[in-house]
Formats: C-alpha cells, sequence, structure tokens
C-alpha cells in the first residue's frame, strides 16, 4: 500500500495521502513517526477520521494520554464544552505542550471537526532548524543555558491584570528549568522556547528576557514556520519535541472545535 507526501514548504511541514484503512491498521506507523521527526508537522487533508478513528490511528503511533473524554480532549474556547478554555487562550502565542513537566509529550493528533469564519489557523515552527542555522560560536554559548518556564508566564500574555485567583492558579504548577538546548536521543539539538519561557538562569532578567525575545523572533522567521489553513476532516500531527505551535486569535463564540488526541512522551528534555 502507497503512502504519497508532498512537502508543503523546505523546513517543515509535509502531506501525507494514504488508504484509510492502511492508516488505521497502523501499515505505514513506522513511516509516519519518522516523517514526523523529520519534518515537523504531517498532515492528511480531510481525511474525516471520527473519534473512534482518531483514537485507533494514534494508537498505532503511541500511547495515548487518558485526557477528556476517553482520549479526546476537546480544543475549544466554548467554556461548555471545556471548563480549561480560559487556558485554551494562551495557545494564541508560541509554546510546546507540557513545557512545564520533565518529559513532555511526544505529540499530537489535532482534527477539525468545527471551524471559526475568521482566524483559527495553526502555525508551526521546526525548533531544529532555526538551531541549525546558527553560527558554531553562538550554538555553544546557548548550549550553557538553562531556562525556567512557568504557566504564569504565557498567561500573563492574556491577562496582564489577572485576579488573585488566576494567580494561585498558575501557581500550582511548578517553574521548570530546562537548557535552551535539547540533545535529542538521535544526537540532533533543537532550541526550547515559548511563551512559558520566563527567564534565563543566572543572567539577568532583562538581559535573558531579551535574548529568549530575539531567539523567539529567529526561531518564527517564515523559512522556519508552516501555516495550516483548515478544512473540515484535516487530521495533522504535530512533533512536540521539534516544534512549537500556536493559533491565530478567532472568537470564543465561533464554534471552533478541534478533537485532539496526545501521545506520550518518551525522551526526557535534557
Ligand atoms: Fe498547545
Amino acid at each position: 500500500m502507497k503512502l504519497t507526501t508532498t512537502d508543503l514548504t523546505p523546513r517543515i511541514g509535509t502531506e501525507i495521502r494514504a488508504d484509510r484503512e492502511a492508516l488505521l491498521k497502523g501499515t505505514h506507523a513506522a513511516a509516519i513517526r519518522d516523517l514526523l521527526e523529520r519534518r515537523g508537522v504531517v498532515i492528511f487533508p480531510e481525511v474525516r477520521f471520527n473519534d473512534e478513528e482518531q483514537l485507533a490511528f494514534s494508537k498505532t503511533l503511541g500511547e495515548v494520554i487518558p485526557q477528556g473524554e476517553k482520549g479526546i480532549f476537546k480544543v475549544t474556547l466554548d467554556r461548555n464544552e471545556n471548563k480549561m478554555a480560559e487556558y485554551l487562550k494562551g495557545g494564541f502565542f508560541w509554546h510546546i505542550d507540557g513545557s512545564t513537566d520533565d518529559v513532555p509529550t511526544r505529540a499530537s493528533l489535532l482534527s477539525a471537526r468545527h471551524l471559526s469564519q475568521t482566524g483559527g489557523q495553526t502555525e508551526f515552527a521546526n525548533t531544529y532548524a532555526p538551531y541549525e542555522d546558527l553560527p558554531e560560536s553562538e550554538k555553544k554559548a546557548l548550549e550553557k543555558l538553562r531556562v525556567i518556564h512557568t504557566i504564569e508566564s504565557i498567561q500573563r500574555k492574556i491577562y496582564p491584570d489577572p485576579t488573585p485567583q488566576q494567580v494561585e492558579g498558575w501557581h500550582a504548577y511548578k517553574p521548570k528549568s530546562h537548557p535552551l538546548v535539547w540533545t535529542h536521543l538521535s544526537g540532533r539539538k533543537s532550541l526550547v522556547l515559548g511563551s512559558t519561557a520566563s527567564h534565563i538562569e543566572g543572567m539577568d532578567l532583562e538581559a535573558g528576557r531579551a535574548l529568549l525575545a530575539r531567539l523567539e523572533e529567529w526561531s518564527t522567521q517564515p523559512r522556519f514556520v508552516y501555516q495550516h489553513k483548515w478544512k473540515l476532516g484535516d487530521l495533522l500531527i504535530w512533533d512536540n519535541t521539534g516544534a512549537m505551535h500556536r493559533v491565530l486569535p478567532y472568537a470564543a463564540d465561533s464554534g471552533r472545535m478541534m478533537h485532539r488526541t496526545t501521545l506520550v512522551g518518551e525522551e526526557e528534555l535534557v
């Protein structure tokens, strides 16, 4: 059974077309995992999996985290559908999921169930490529640095004047120190950035933040980014260990609904 692939940009994003049944049976699982690692995000246009199919397909690629209802987490800003809706607005800013965990999730599969009339495109930035393109001297300097990640850092971008209850909620998540450069088991290296990056350990606060801002700007140049303009029934997978993502803002009452399944992390961030 054939797997047809088309690279969507030189540095990130590949479209995959394959027989639905073969995908569900896991026939191409090894090839898909390999593509994911090399291309950051893979897209299955209008494959139209229902929840059971999305779960079955996810299980061919790794272990599914039991989130949401039976593993299906609803990504929506509608509070009636997801009590975490307020937090999900943090997704308007570049981030990796689980960046305050020891082992960030491996990958997520997202399928479009209802679209917003405006906004809602999802963007992915490769985090290997911008590291690989840095001068050798800067690579060496960055490898020595560690970054403190907090939920507060990303949430403050949405809620600059939080209530004491909001701050208390953010502080329930412990700050996490990660190296700025992740050396993967494969030997490849990537930058660990995103809006949860609060400051650099042992560096003047403002100087550290300026460096993080400069690196984020470098890493999200158009040549490292793929923007997905959704069609109903599209399913995509992003490598959460080798890409950052964000969603372009959309209205909370737009009805936008994505169903997400997430694969357990397999590699400690070191
Ligand atoms: Fe996310």
